[in-house]
């Protein structure tokens, strides 16, 4: 088995270096499709996917095939997802046609507090949460993998372990996308000398194409191989607590001991013919992917043109709304109530729908978050993260976003074990009203407590059409996630595009604050600009975002799926 990987890792990696490191950066289109019967693995990472293809081959299922991939990207994507990070998992089991959420997220150290970032004055330390070992929450990606493996997995663990373990002892050559994220964190990464020895040469930044072995990550996954508590209770864990003690962390053996996943009922709603099912809280993308295709309603879309003004307004004032709800309402549902009902109730959207002014933007000082005594009426009603896709011959699909947060996480390795640290105690509130990395603001919902769940965006999604699989998808990116999961939604289901197309075309995003429409530069045309300026919108062009992937079943049976040609990634079927 192993040796069989590496030969075609191999191969690939030889390809890779000399096609794809001459080439100039992808642009967005639709090459990157890939069609096979039997199934698939889309990631971020060509190795990755190869990882999770070569799991499938040897008579893997999805979940096999999604544990490998997941374990890959740890390896060979470090600065967007790891061991040392969290995230959530759809599964959908072809036996039972039902879509099971799980929960591996990083949760707050016990000895977290509300106010643990700020100073004396209640200002919030800058970068207090962002880099070192502070910023870290509980891991939860080890515990996630193996409980889902655990439960409907085929293949023994360690063979599903095995690419990853080969990846970090062997080396991979990295990609100017790796050079670029090391530099983009270079600041932190030298601070931390654990971090300096594995991502740098000597502080020196690896070059393009240039082999990186990680051998401390590679024991630690051999030792996760043969006992995956190892890193919650055994010489992992101590590796992991013994270093946040000397480095003014605050996390201990015993908030590792105490980790577990959760799984939770996914949220699901209808949009047109479909099922779509995403992730519940403590992921606010679910609940904000169905508000807005609630808001959006029968608008007849299609009609509008996907590029067309009263669309992207359409959209943007959608988005607006969500993202005001966001802030007030969203945050761990084990400990604050989640208006979920109400939120994602068919009424609330057309309530919100008859606010929006088609000729005209609201500026978002303007849109509030409905009251809780409104919101009640509806409530009985019936720049870092990664996605990866995984559909097997049954069609069992995992749909999994993960992350360590921000670029390279906190920039902090734990000494000796060659685990990234995350930095997801960003996404917590650090103060109401206080922007975090991605510019989103919450309040009492998503304040800090011991135990408790920062809030995500991750939207892995599975959407079926008469009780039968359809689309799986899902995005990196922070707040951008629910919007870019949103549109490659409906370019497939509104707009019938194949798979390479939705998720190359051109996107937007609004996230109600900052005030700003994000458009994809160079995506849309100066007229439609204008126009959207004259409605009021404050157009900000920027350089792509989202680096989704995604996979469908075409009505013949086949499986067509791509990964962004704005990043590295692919596809890759049989
Ligand atoms: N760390 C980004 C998110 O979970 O949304």
């Amino acid at each position: 088995m192993l040796p069989k990987f590496f030969i075609k890792a191999r191969i690939y990696t030889f390809f890779l270096t000399v096609v794809l490191f001459g080439c100039q950066q992808p642009q967005p289109n639709s090459q990157q499709q890939q069609r096979s019967k039997q199934g698939m693995a889309v990631s971020a990472h060509p190795l990755a996917s190869v990882a999770g293809l070569s799991v499938l081959q040897q008579g893997g299922n999805a979940v096999d095939a999604a544990a490998a991939t997941a374990l890959a990207i740890s390896v060979v994507e470090p600065f967007s997802a790891g061991i040392g990070g969290g995230g959530f998992l759809l599964l959908r089991r072809a036996e039972t046609g039902t879509v099971k959420a799980l929960d591996f997220r990083e949760r707050a150290p016990k000895r977290a507090t509300r106010d643990m970032y700020l100073d004396k004055q209640g200002k919030v330390r800058p970068r207090a949460s962002l880099d070192g070992h502070l910023a870290a929450g509980i891991p939860g990606t080890v515990a996630g993998l193996y409980t889902v493996h655990r439960e409907y997995g085929k293949l023994p663990w360690a063979q599903v372990v095995a690419p990853a373990i080969a990846l970090a002892e062997n080396g991979f050559p990295v990609s100017s996308r790796f050079t670029k994220a090391v530099g983009g964190r270079l600041d932190a990464i030298k601070n931390n000398r654990a971090a300096r020895e594995v991502f740098t040469r000597g502080g020196v930044l690896y070059k393009p194409g240039e082999l990186l072995v990680q051998r401390d990550l590679a024991r630690t996954l051999r030792s996760i191989a043969k006992n995956p508590q190892s890193f919650y209770t055994g010489d992992i864990a101590r590796a992991i607590a013994s270093d946040m003690a000397k480095n003014g962390g605050i996390m201990t053996l015993e908030d590792l001991k105490n980790y577990t996943p959760i799984w939770r009922n996914p949220v699901c709603g209808k949009f047109l013919a479909y099922e779509i099912c995403a992730m519940s809280p403590p992921s606010s993308g679910g609940v904000h992917l169905l508000q807005i295709l609630n808001i959006l309603g029968d608008t007849d879309l299609k009609k509008w043109g996907r590029k067309s003004p009263d669309t992207l307004h359409l959209l943007a004032e959608s988005m607006r709304i969500a993202y005001a709800d966001r802030a007030e309402y969203l945050g761990d549902p084990d400990f604050v109530t989640v208006p979920v009902k109400a939120l994602t109730s068919k009424n609330y959207g057309k309530l919100r729908r008859s606010q929006i002014d088609i000729s005209k933007a609201k500026p978002s000082g303007l849109v509030k978050a409905v009251d809780a005594k409104t919101l009640s009426r509806f409530a009985y009603e019936s720049p870092e993260t990664t996605h990866l896709t995984v559909v097997d011959s049954e069609r069992n699909v995992v749909s999994l976003t993960f992350t360590v947060n921000g670029g390279f996480g906190a920039g902090a390795v734990a000494a000796g074990t060659g685990i990234l640290l995350n930095n997801e105690m960003d996404d917590f509130a650090a103060a109401p009203g206080v922007p975090n990395l991605f510019g989103l603001v919450g309040g009492e919902a998503n304040a800090i407590a011991p135990g408790k769940t920062p809030l995500s965006s991750m939207t892995p999604v599975i959407v079926t059409e008469n009780g039968k699989f359809r689309l799986a998808a899902g995005a990196p990116g922070g707040s951008t996630i629910i919007t870019t999961v949103l549109q490659i939604v409906l370019n497939v289901l509104v707009y019938d595009m194949n798979v390479g197309e939705a998720v190359s075309a051109p996107r937007i995003h609004h996230q109600w604050q900052p005030d700003r429409l994000m458009v994809e530069r160079g995506g849309f045309d100066a007229q439609t600009l204008s126009e959207l300026r004259r409605r009021g919108h404050k157009i900000m062009e920027r350089d792509s975002w989202g680096n989704a992937n995604a996979i469908v079943l075409t009505p013949d049976g086949w499986l067509e799926g791509a990964a962004d040609p704005r990043g590295e990634g692919e596809a890759r079927g049989f």
